[in-house]
């Protein structure tokens, strides 16, 4: 049986993915690297200073910088990524979004949100959604980032719940790992069809809970 959906937060639940995207772009040109669209996916769900180690890779230059120095990048991007959030309003919410916590909320299915994002308890203030949560996992006390199962299951242990009764949702290909890895169904939002997502939407308006019922099976 469904007992909880565990929500990934960026590009989930809103689309802050192009913040994020905006904040490394105006980054990486600084230092000489340039970034389109199709490199944003490899760093969608991975953690800031992973996100930071893909892209000084990318731009073959990770060497070049202290550790010290890549602090202080991956923390300009972060204030750069700030500025940028502390406008959202609820209409920033994803279609159906809402609509789906309550009908999850009503039905007695438990809301988790399992994101990388240290702001995302932030980002759910702003959107007046953070009493939908039963709980929130903290990345900072997660050893691995995504694909690794760690953040998912963490989410099902604070909820106390079976990971076999989770479904998790996600817009990432680390993601969707991930939560295979943790031996939950996945969801995926506008993911490649390869990677195996349980059920695949195109927008998060197709996320109604009745989709999510009929769909769901154990892993
Ligand atoms: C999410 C996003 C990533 C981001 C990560 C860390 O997983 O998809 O793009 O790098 O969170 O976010 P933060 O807000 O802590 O820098
Ligand atoms: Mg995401």
């Amino acid at each position: 049986m469904m007992k909880a959906v565990l929500f990934d937060l960026d590009g989930v639940i809103t689309d802050t993915a192009k913040y994020h995207f905006k904040a490394w772009k105006h980054l990486a040109s600084a230092i000489g690297i340039s970034l389109d669209e199709q490199f944003n996916e490899r760093l969608k769900g991975v953690s800031r200073m992973d996100s930071l180690k893909i892209i000084l890779d990318y731009g073959n230059c990770f060497d070049q910088f202290t550790a010290l120095e890549r602090e202080k990048m991956a923390e300009q991007k972060n204030y750069a990524y700030k500025q940028l959030i502390q406008e959202i309003t609820p209409n920033e919410l994803l279609p159906g979004i809402r609509k789906l916590f309550v009908d999850l909320r009503d039905n007695g299915i438990k809301i988790a949100l399992a994101s990388a994002s240290k702001n995302g308890p932030y980002i759910l203030e702003r959107l007046k959604i953070d009493s939908f949560f039963d709980t929130v996992v903290d990345p900072a006390k997660l050893r691995n980032g995504k694909p690794d199962p760690e953040i998912f299951l963490t989410a099902a242990e604070q909820l106390g719940i079976d990971s076999k009764e989770c479904v998790g949702i996600e817009d990432s290909v680390a993601g969707i790992k991930s939560i295979h890895a943790a031996g939950m169904f996945a969801v995926g939002i506008g993911v490649p069809e390869n990677i195996g997502a349980d059920l695949r939407v195109v927008s998060t308006s197709e996320l109604t809970i009745e989709s999510l019922f009929s769909h769901f099976k154990h892993q």
